[in-house]
């Protein structure tokens, strides 16, 4: 079923608990992810980026009412999210198919822009009784290049909460997007401090550069809503390779997609109850 990302977060953060959202960049990728919160008996997030609706031609409605239905067909409680958008018709569609949350990314610009703009996302997105996500303090790698240095102060992190009523604040804490290995250097003092300092849930991005054993201490640092996308990618990804290795002579689809799609669901399973065991 449909669930308001901010009531399971919110949850989660009350119970030191980590709150799984994983990329939807192909309609399987909805039914897996959800596959794996039913067998983990879990909560979970289905998100689409501003990124995976340009690969679709720029078209957001198809693979959202896809993933909003497999959602609420779920049992298990599902949020579904536009993450990291920039364009603010996108948002405005997002909120009028029905998504439980959407992200507003103005990470990139001066603070005040940013500010200003997420406020008035904030605004209405609460009107439409949507949760809201904005960044303060860019996660870098999403233009491809590796910038883990740039760190969010707890000061402008509770200011910014503060001024713009977001429900939950993503944070630069030394992840960044699309590593492809789990050795990130994240700092476990600052979400400490992040935690305290401010009052709604804390997202980590990037979380596929973090080991388990450091996404452990992240969660009980503080961290929440746990972002990953390439991590899964890479799962699904080196099954398809070992799978048409073995079988070269396959041609139909369903072959190498099903093994793919099995392996993505129980990482997926793997990894929410991981977040539990913080
Ligand atoms: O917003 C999405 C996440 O931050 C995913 O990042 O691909 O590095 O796991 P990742
Ligand atoms: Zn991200």
């Amino acid at each position: 079923m449909l669930a308001p990302l901010k009531t399971l977060a919110n949850e989660c953060r009350a119970r030191h608990a980590g709150l799984g959202a994983f990329n939807v960049i192909h309609l399987e990728n909805a039914e897996t992810i959800v596959g794996a919160a039913e067998q983990a008996e879990l909560p979970v997030v289905l998100q689409i980026s501003e990124n995976a609706v340009k690969f679709h031609h720029g078209d957001l409605e198809p693979l959202a009412l896809a993933t909003l239905a497999i959602a609420r067909r779920s049992s298990a409680r599902v949020g579904v999210h536009l993450d990291h958008a920039q364009d603010l018709a996108l948002i405005r569609q997002a909120i009028g198919l029905g998504f439980t949350s959407v992200m507003y990314d103005g990470s990139h610009l001066p603070e005040e822009e940013n500010r200003a703009t997420t406020a008035q996302v904030a605004h209405w997105a609460h009107d439409a009784g949507v949760t809201i996500e904005a960044e303060l303090g860019e996660v870098g790698g999403k233009d491809g290049a590796h910038a883990p240095g740039v760190r969010t102060s707890p000061e402008e992190a509770s200011r910014f909460v503060a001024d713009t009523d977001v429900d939950l604040l993503a944070v630069a804490i030394g992840s960044s997007h699309a590593m492809t290995t789990r050795d990130a250097r994240i700092d476990l003092d600052l979400i400490r401090a992040l935690a305290s300092a401010v009052p709604v849930p804390l997202v980590l991005h990037g979380s596929s550069g973090v080991s388990d054993e450091n996404m452990r201490l992240a969660i009980r640092a503080g961290m929440t809503k746990i972002n990953v996308s390439t991590h899964l990618n890479k799962v699904f990804t080196d099954t398809v390779k070992v799978t048409l290795a073995d079988r070269p002579e396959v041609v139909d689809s369903r072959k190498w997609t099903g093994p793919a799609n099995e392996a993505m669901l129980q990482e997926v399973a793997r990894l929410l109850t991981q977040y539990q065991a913080a």
